[in-house]
C-alpha cells in the first residue's frame, strides 16, 4: 500500500509568510455524492464554517481541500468558507484592511441569513490563524447559528507583539505593515488595519486597553465586562486550541494557547492568568467541564497535514448529539496523506 505524501516546497524562498503552497498532485478524491443524501437528521453532521488566515482568500485551493477533507471524515458535512467579499482578491485584502467590528458584524449577518447555515441547529467552526480569534468574536458577539465545537489553529488569542514580516513583492502586506508602525493606537489605524486590532504588546498595555478596537474587547480585559461574551463562550461544547510547535511567525507563539508572554519572555499559562481564574470569557467554565483542549501539532505556522486535520475533524466535528472523548476520534489511516502550507 503506497502512502503518497505531498511534500511541498515553498513557492518562494523569501520569508515563508505569504506564499500559497498547495498540493500539486494527487488531490483528495471528490466527496461521494451518495453519502450526502442522508435524511436522518440525527446522523447528519453539523455544518462546518471555516475562517481563513491573513493573506488567504476563501476561494484558495488549499481551503477547498480542507473542506473536502471535512466532508470525507463526516460524509454529508456542509462546509462554508467565510468571506468578506465574493471577489477573492477583495476577500484577501480584507484580511489586512478593515474595521473588525464591521467585519464580524458582516459575517454575523451573512451566517444568520445563509439558507443552510441559518436552519442548522448548530455549526462547528474551524479557524486558521487570525480567523480563529475572529470566529471567537463571532461566538461572543452573535453566535447565531450557535457554534458547538470551535477549533483554532495557530490563532492569536492573546494577540501579537510583533507584526509578521511581509514577503518581498507583497505590497498589500507592506502597506499594512507601514500603517501599523506609523501609529498603532490611533483611531485611524485601529479602524483600518486588521492586525493592529489584535496587537498586544505587554510594554504598551495601557494603550492597548484604552485603544484596541478588537482584542481587548473580546477578551473582556477592560474593567467593564460583557456578560454575553462569557455566556456565549460557555455555550460551546468544546473549544480546542492547537499550537504549532515550531511556529516562528506568530510572536509570541504561545498566544495560540492564550498564554501571556511578558517583556522578559516569561510565559504565564492561561490557567494561571486572571482572564481564566476570574472567568472573564468563560474559559474556566469550559475547563471545569472538560471542554477546553490544548493541542499541539508539529511544524511551523499553518503547516498542516491531512493526518492532523482528520484527527481534528474526528475529535471535534460530526453529528449533533455525539459525545466527545468517546473513541469516535479513532484516526483512520488512509492511502493518501497530504500536506498544506496555508496562508497565515
Ligand atoms: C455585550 O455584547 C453584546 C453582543 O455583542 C452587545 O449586544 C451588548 O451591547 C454588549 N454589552 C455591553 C454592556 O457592551
Ligand atoms: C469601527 O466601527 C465601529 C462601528 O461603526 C465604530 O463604532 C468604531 O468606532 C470603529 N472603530 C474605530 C477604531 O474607529
Amino acid at each position: 500500500m503506497a502512502i503518497l505524501t505531498h511534500l511541498l516546497t515553498l513557492l518562494s524562498a523569501t520569508p515563508l509568510l505569504y506564499a500559497a503552497i498547495l498540493p500539486t498532485q494527487n488531490p483528495l478524491p471528490p466527496p461521494n455524492p451518495s453519502s450526502s443524501s442522508s435524511n436522518n437528521d440525527d446522523e447528519t453532521p453539523l455544518p462546518v464554517i471555516i475562517w481563513h488566515g491573513l493573506g488567504d482568500n476563501y476561494a484558495a485551493d488549499g481551503l477547498a481541500d480542507v473542506a473536502s477533507l471535512a466532508e470525507k471524515i463526516h460524509p454529508g458535512t456542509f462546509t462554508y468558507i467565510i468571506r468578506l467579499d465574493e471577489d477573492a482578491s477583495s476577500d484577501r485584502t480584507a484580511t489586512f484592511f478593515g474595521n473588525l467590528t464591521l467585519q464580524i458584524d458582516q459575517v454575523c449577518s451573512d451566517l444568520a441569513s445563509h439558507p443552510i447555515l441559518s436552519t442548522a441547529p448548530a455549526v462547528d467552526a474551524l479557524g486558521f490563524s487570525q480567523g480563529g480569534q475572529f470566529l471567537r468574536g463571532y461566538v461572543e458577539r452573535c453566535n447565531n447559528p450557535p457554534v458547538r465545537s470551535l477549533v483554532t489553529f495557530g490563532s492569536q488569542h492573546n494577540g501579537i507583539s510583533e507584526f509578521q514580516t511581509c514577503s518581498s513583492g507583497d505590497w498589500v502586506c507592506k502597506g499594512a505593515q507601514g500603517l501599523l508602525r506609523s501609529n498603532t493606537w490611533s483611531a485611524f489605524v485601529q479602524s483600518r488595519l486588521v492586525p493592529a486590532q489584535y496587537f498586544r504588546d505587554p510594554a504598551q498595555l495601557d494603550s492597548y486597553l484604552e485603544f484596541s478596537n478588537f482584542l481587548a474587547d473580546i477578551n473582556n480585559e477592560r474593567a467593564l465586562k460583557n456578560a454575553t461574551y462569557k455566556a456565549n463562550m460557555e455555550k460551546l461544547e468544546r473549544f480546542t486550541m492547537v499550537l504549532f510547535e515550531d511556529d516562528e511567525t506568530v510572536v509570541p507563539k504561545e498566544s495560540g494557547w492564550w498564554a501571556e508572554v511578558d517583556e522578559e519572555g516569561k510565559v504565564t499559562e492561561l490557567r494561571d492568568r486572571d482572564i481564566y481564574k476570574e472567568n472573564w470569557v468563560g474559559l474556566k467554565g469550559l475547563d471545569d467541564r472538560g471542554a477546553l483542549k490544548f493541542e499541539t501539532t508539529e511544524g511551523g505556522h499553518m503547516q498542516l497535514s491531512s493526518k492532523v486535520l482528520k484527527k481534528t475533524f474526528k475529535e471535534n466535528f460530526g453529528r449533533l448529539g455525539r459525545k466527545f472523548d468517546d473513541g469516535e476520534a479513532e484516526v483512520i489511516e488512509s492511502e493518501e496523506e497530504a500536506e498544506w502550507q496555508l496562508e497565515l
